[in-house]
């Protein structure tokens, strides 16, 4: 197998940063590099066909304005650069379903909207009835388009549902 770049942005203590050290553990060895979005490039996701991207949802409608630009509203454009063409993607994405049940892992949807039509192909959609939410702009075919994660309230499943998924994506990787 192919190195796996982990993109991932928040970060700098961040749960997404959290999570994307977990993943990277249970992969285990030499087999991926941890790279946060907020210092890379459409040239470093270039060195890749099999990537994990990680983010972390918050809402916009729970801010009187914009909300701060975050990490990734930066490597966005990043993405528009880049040919995803052959390339494979998995996302895990930080939400809280107790909270924001109506928007729960919505930045899911928001990569998704990015990646599909520039022919990624995306692999470990995971089933929504592991979770308790209302809506969702990641689900895709009825599926999460990417593994949700909720350190608020679900912190005890993170190791869990990670290997779970790492079964699953990691034979389909290059
Ligand atoms: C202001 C704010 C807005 C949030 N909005 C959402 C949301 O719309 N949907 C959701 O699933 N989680 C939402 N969350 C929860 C975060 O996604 C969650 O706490 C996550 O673990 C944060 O990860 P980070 O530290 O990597 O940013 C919000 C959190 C905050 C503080």
């Amino acid at each position: 197998m192919e190195k796996i770049g982990i993109f991932y942005g928040p970060a700098e203590g961040s749960s997404t940063e959290k999570v994307a050290q977990k993943v990277a553990e249970q992969i285990g060895g030499e087999k991926s590099d941890l790279v946060p979005v907020k210092d890379a490039t459409a040239k470093d996701l270039k060195k890749y066909t099999n990537l994990i991207f990680g983010i972390s949802t918050v809402g916009k409608e729970t801010w009187n304005g914009d909300p701060p630009p975050g990490d990734w509203d930066k490597f966005r454009i990043e993405l528009d650069k880049t040919d995803f063409q052959g390339k494979l993607v998995a996302m895990f994405c930080l939400g809280d379903q107790i909270t924001y049940p109506r928007h729960f892992a919505d930045a899911l949807g928001m990569l998704a909207e990015k990646l599909i039509p520039k022919q990624a192909e995306i692999i470990g959609y995971v089933d929504p009835n592991e979770y308790t939410f209302e809506e969702s702009q990641g689900i895709y075919e009825r599926k999460f388009i990417g593994l949700p994660i909720d350190e608020d309230f679900e912190a005890h499943l993170t190791d869990e549902r990670i290997r779970n998924w790492l079964d699953r994506i990691l034979p389909r990787f290059k």
